[in-house]
């Protein structure tokens, strides 16, 4: 497994003939992105995965300084799964120029998760955009775990400049009692802990219509400070219309200082 920090180095890296598959990360690696390295390599012949802790979508107060890095780990992670390849950039190579965005995603940026993080989805796409133009991958492949994040790169990548890039969603890989994997899981309480399964519980309950959307709700707000609870057409992100076929459940809460999203994504019935 070759391990590569310099972004020259990245670029040459990239063998003619061979597809390569990139799955960016953050590090503090889980199941979960073994998931989606393993889809990539089912899809390509060389697998890259990126763990660059990205600041620009980290606003103020946030955990940027706390962010999991478990960089060890990870490498023996991923050195398991046979990844080919892991990029690991210095903020000051990704970022020549200092951190000031250059991207602004729009309204769908301003909408769920980034209501509450307004620089979010502008500091993703801008980190995406950079490592998509020094991986130059065939595929790149993302969690539908961070539903918005999904949309917004696919739409991004679709409309700008590398419509060559086929997107490929993973699906949320859970604890056994339900609770989506993510990195911030271990800010977690141990009573925080047991109380997080509330949050995909609920969501199935809605899915189900064991609860309409008020009572759904107010059972989240028993357990959760809620962010938002949304159902809304899955491939558009906005109201639910006679055309819909796919519809999204979209939520997000805090439990305690630790912000926990999650989602269920279905065909209309
Ligand atoms: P990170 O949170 O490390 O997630 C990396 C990828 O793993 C994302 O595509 C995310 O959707 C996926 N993922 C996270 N939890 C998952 C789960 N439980 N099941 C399946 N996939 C899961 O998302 C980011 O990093 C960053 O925003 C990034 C895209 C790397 C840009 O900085």
């Amino acid at each position: 497994m070759k391990i590569i920090n310099d972004i020259d180095t990245m670029k040459k890296w990239r063998n003619k003939g061979k597809k390569i598959a990139f799955v960016p990360t953050m590090g503090g690696l889980h199941q979960g992105h073994l998931l989606l390295v393993e889809l990539a390599k089912e899809n390509a012949d060389r697998v890259v995965v990126s763990i660059f802790v990205n600041p620009t979508q980290f606003g103020e107060g946030e955990d940027f300084t706390d962010y999991p890095r478990t960089v060890e780990a990870d490498l023996a992670l991923l050195q398991v799964q046979g990844v080919d390849c892991v990029f690991m950039p210095s903020v000051e190579a990704i970022y020549p120029n200092g951190m000031a965005l250059d991207v602004k995603v729009g309204e769908i940026g301003g909408i769920l998760c980034g209501k509450t993080r307004p620089h979010f989805f502008n500091g993703v796409v801008q980190v995406v955009e950079r490592l998509l133009e020094i991986v130059r991958p065939d595929v790149a492949v993302f969690g539908q775990k961070d539903y918005q994040q999904l949309h917004i790169i696919r739409q991004f990548t679709l409309a700008g400049s590398d419509p060559e890039i086929e997107i490929i969603a993973g699906k949320i890989m859970r604890e056994k009692d339900g609770l989506a994997m993510s990195t911030r899981n271990q800010y977690l309480s141990v009573d925080e802990r047991n109380i997080a399964p509330q949050l995909y519980k609920t969501l199935h309950q809605l899915h189900q219509g064991e609860l309409d959307r008020k009572s759904a709700s107010r059972q989240l707000q028993h357990y959760f400070k809620l962010d938002y609870l949304e159902m809304l057409d899955a491939n558009t992100l906005k109201q639910i219309t006679d055309n819909t076929s796919k519809i999204a459940i979209l939520c997000a809460v805090f439990l305690g200082s630790t912000r926990l999203i999650d989602n269920i994504i279905f065909k209309r019935g």
